[in-house]
């Protein structure tokens, strides 16, 4: 028998759709000779579901239906391992569906990728491959993790965060004061989001206005910063965690527009598209000059230790193709495709990518294992009756 992995994707995010198809593309990269891959799909509705049909990429043309022949389960702990168990649960028979070694989070986006999963899987006891809760939740705020890198010296835009609440209560006022902080051109981002969804750019008070609103349609809160002049963007990823982590290949994605978008990145690469990053447009190797590339490296690697991220992460820089600045512009916990096609040019197979994932996770719950989690005292059983006293010192 192989290591047990569950495979766990989709999640009540707009990145839904995109993390199936990064999700299917791992099932089918797994070496099935040393893991037993069980898929685990999370509907949009939070419900989970596992089924001969959920691994199968045709089958979510017709999401109802796959639902309706699948069988919806419920991650319990039971004798100190994860198990999933059929809920409602069976009144004959059992209702063991089975048991997984390790939690295997290939989603994007709010609700899952932002540290809700992974404190789902932290609370059930089961390693997990990835970023911890911390690094997970800071990777998903523009804000917080812009406020990180900067304290660890990594360059980054400077920025001005809205929210929602603050800019409807006086919208002229914020907008202006925005602008005048940013400068234009500017972009307006949702703090919290991907995939492009929700961004603006604004040449002048009024459009920043209007793209303040469109992000509001996304987020409570929205991030401001200078759009940077004849961008290039340059991605690199890094795999590892604090002991050690190595940089891959840097790419330079391409759009059709000023900003990558939505369909760039996942639905216009090829005739009947939608195969997730691995396929999107992109000059592989980066046509940059061997000192940015390394300095980028580079920066890649701090900025993910910044963050005590763990996995796999890839971060997206942004270039200004005249001057050659470079800022680091975000760091995605779980990026698309699991950025598998960056790790091929420096001799890594997506296989042994995904070994490297699990070792890795399974290398932190052993760490985990010899640190204390309780600390014994006796003040419950000393207690005389009545005796609450304020909790929480
Ligand atoms: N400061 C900026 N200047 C110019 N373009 C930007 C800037 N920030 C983001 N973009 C463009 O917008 C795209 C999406 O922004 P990003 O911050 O990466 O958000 P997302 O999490 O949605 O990918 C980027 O890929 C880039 O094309
Ligand atoms: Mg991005």
């Amino acid at each position: 028998m192989g290591i047990r992995v569950g495979v766990f994707f989709g999640g009540r995010s707009v990145e839904h759709e995109v993390s199936i198809i990064s999700a299917i593309q791992a099932i089918n990269a797994f070496d099935a000779s040393k893991y037993d891959v069980v898929p685990v799909y999370c509907a949009r509705d939070g419900n989970m579901y596992v089924g001969t049909k959920i691994g199968d990429i045709d089958s979510y043309r017709d999401i109802p239906l796959l639902i309706k022949r699948s069988k919806r389960v419920i991650c319990v702990r039971d004798a100190g391992r994860c198990t999933l168990s059929y809920y409602p649960a069976r009144r004959l028979g059992s209702s063991f569906h089975a048991e997984i070694d390790v939690a295997f989070p290939i989603v994007h986006g709010t609700n899952v990728e932002d540290g809700a999963l992974q404190g789902f899987f932290r609370t059930l006891g089961v390693p997990f491959v990835g970023s911890d809760v911390t690094a997970s939740a800071a990777g998903m705020d523009k804000y917080v993790q812009k406020v990180v890198f900067r304290d660890n010296g990594i360059p980054v835009l400077d920025c001005r965060r809205v929210f929602a609440r603050e800019y409807f209560s006086d919208a002229d006022a914020v907008a202006g004061e925005t602008g005048r902080i940013v400068g234009y051109p500017a972009i307006v981002k949702p703090v919290n989001l991907g995939s492009s969804i929700g961004i603006k750019v604004a040449s002048d008070a009024r459009g920043l206005k209007d793209a303040l609103d469109y992000a509001f349609q996304y987020s409570d809160a929205a991030l401001a910063e200078r759009a940077v002049p004849n961008l290039r963007e340059i991605n690199c990823a890094v795999l590892g965690d604090q002991e050690s982590a190595e940089a891959s290949e840097c790419e330079a994605p391409i759009g059709a527009d000023e900003i990558l978008s939505y369909e760039d990145k996942y639905v216009s690469s090829e005739k009947g598209g939608c195969k997730g990053m691995g396929s999107a447009k992109r000059v592989l190797p980066a046509d940059i000059p061997p000192e940015t590339r390394e300095r980028i490296r580079g920066l890649a690697v701090r900025a993910f230790r910044a963050l005590c991220c763990a996995g796999v992460a890839r971060l997206d820089f942004l270039m200004d193709g005249s001057s050659g600045e470079v800022w680091l512009n975000e760091i995605n916990t779980i990026p698309g495709s699991l950025s598998f096609y960056l790790w091929e040019p420096v001799g890594l197979p997506y296989r042994e990518l995904l070994d490297r994932l699990v070792s890795l996770a399974l290398k932190r719950a052993r760490e985990g294992a010899s640190i204390a989690y309780s600390f014994e005292t006796n003040i419950l059983t000393e207690m005389r009756p009545g005796g609450l006293k304020a909790a929480k010192g």
